[in-house]
């Protein structure tokens, strides 16, 4: 646990330390490239080295988003060649639907094609990313106004929404503004607006999943599915809550969503262990032999830097220096030094941890995922320069 004043004597990742981890990183991914053109890594490690996979599961765009991220800071052509190669990919597997009955368009779509068509002007990655917010408006759910996240349309047992599709959002307001069509917009903030009055709970902490009824659209309940219990708080739930309540915020400039903002991240700030590494659910802390999820640090440092844009300077100055402890942190303990002891980025994450009463598959505990990778170097990018966010 922490307190404000305790959270104050922690050292922040900048100067020339800040310098080595950036270019660390983005020297690895320039050396994973080889292995990873053509093919995409896995959502997680094993034994700290990603396998290879074809572009199937929810995570691959975060790969992509790496390459661009690092070709942004060095501009190396091998790695535009590359994120081309994939954005082809990517519009392949929208035409054909490769497993895409899923939420998951904007975490596919945005790193790699948004991202993309933002700074290359790629009018294949354009057409990609259309076609994947147009996928994702098919689950839009009028009775209870979310989008579905998982399974069958309608379906009473999935008739939920989930805190991580805030994240994504920011492909539906990208598709109204390239396409001129308000229909994106429109939905995607009736589903923040449900999303931020349920999941949300007194104590400031969050549900994973919120039910609703498919006949009615009433509220029915929140459960988790990958936080150690329904009543826990998932520390990578309470991470998507504090980056997807400031890109909310940044979209529809709701002050409300700024107060969501304080609540959630004070609440995980507040929950962190003496290293500052969170435990994979704030049900542990210092002591605990559970694992770590590094990559809920790197999410949510990523989402107190963007909405300091929004804040007073004072609580920017605040957001600011938590973001780099909790970067620093992450440098310290759980960045790859070097390509010989893992291909990711980051150690120390945790995809899925089953315990009795949550409903995930064991996966990816204590390894690199691609989405800490990802997170981790945007928030290395945010503080090395005023970066325009894929998001
Ligand atoms: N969005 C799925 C996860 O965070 O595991």
């Amino acid at each position: 646990m922490q307190t404000k004043e305790s959270l104050m004597k922690y050292p922040e990742l900048e100067g020339e330390e800040l310098k080595e981890a950036y270019e660390k990183a983005v020297s690895l991914v320039r050396e994973n490239l080889k292995e990873f053109t053509c093919d995409f890594p896995c959502c997680n490690s094993e034994n700290q080295f990603y396998p290879k996979s074809e572009n199937v599961d929810w995570t691959t765009g975060f790969w992509t988003g790496e390459i661009w991220l690092a070709y942004e800071a060095c501009k190396d052509e091998k790695l535009k060649k590359a994120g081309q190669i994939q954005v082809e990919s990517f519009l392949k597997r929208i035409r054909e639907r490769v497993n895409v009955d899923h939420h998951d368009m904007g975490f596919l779509y945005t790193p790699s094609c948004v991202a993309a068509w933002r700074f290359t002007g790629n009018e294949t990655a354009k057409e990609a990313a259309v076609l994947a917010a147009d996928n994702l408006m098919g689950r839009f759910q009028e009775k209870g106004q979310f989008f579905q996240a998982w399974g069958e349309l309608g379906a009473r047992d999935n008739y939920r929404l989930i805190i991580d599709c805030l994240l994504n959002m920011p492909l539906l307001f990208w598709a109204s503004e390239v396409t001129g069509n308000e229909k994106y917009r429109q939905k995607a903030e009736a589903h923040i607006r449900t999303a931020m009055n349920y999941v949300i709970r007194p104590d400031h902490s969050t549900y994973h999943t919120y039910y609703f009824d498919p006949d009615t659209g009433e509220s029915l309940k929140g459960v988790t599915c990958q936080g150690n219990r329904d009543g826990s708080a998932w520390a990578r739930g309470q991470a998507w809550g504090i980056y997807g309540s400031a890109l909310a915020y940044r979209y529809m400039k709701n002050p409300e969503y700024i107060s969501v903002f304080r609540k959630v991240t004070d609440y995980f700030l507040m929950h962190l262990p003496s290293d500052l590494v969170p435990y994979w659910d704030f049900d542990f802390d210092d002591g605990s032999s559970e694992p770590r999820d590094s990559s809920a640090a790197a999410i949510a440092a990523c989402g107190m830097l963007e909405i300091a844009k929004y804040l007073s300077k004072e609580e920017a100055w605040y957001y600011t220096k938590t973001a780099k402890q909790l970067m620093e942190a992450l440098w310290k303990h759980c960045a790859v030094r070097s390509a010989k002891e893992s291909n990711g980025l980051l150690l120390h994450g945790t995809y899925a941890k089953k315990t009795p009463t949550n409903t995930c598959n064991n996966g990816g505990v204590d390894e690199c995922n691609t989405w800490g990778d990802y997170f981790y170097l945007e928030g290395l990018t945010r503080l090395t320069k005023d970066w325009t966010p894929y998001w």
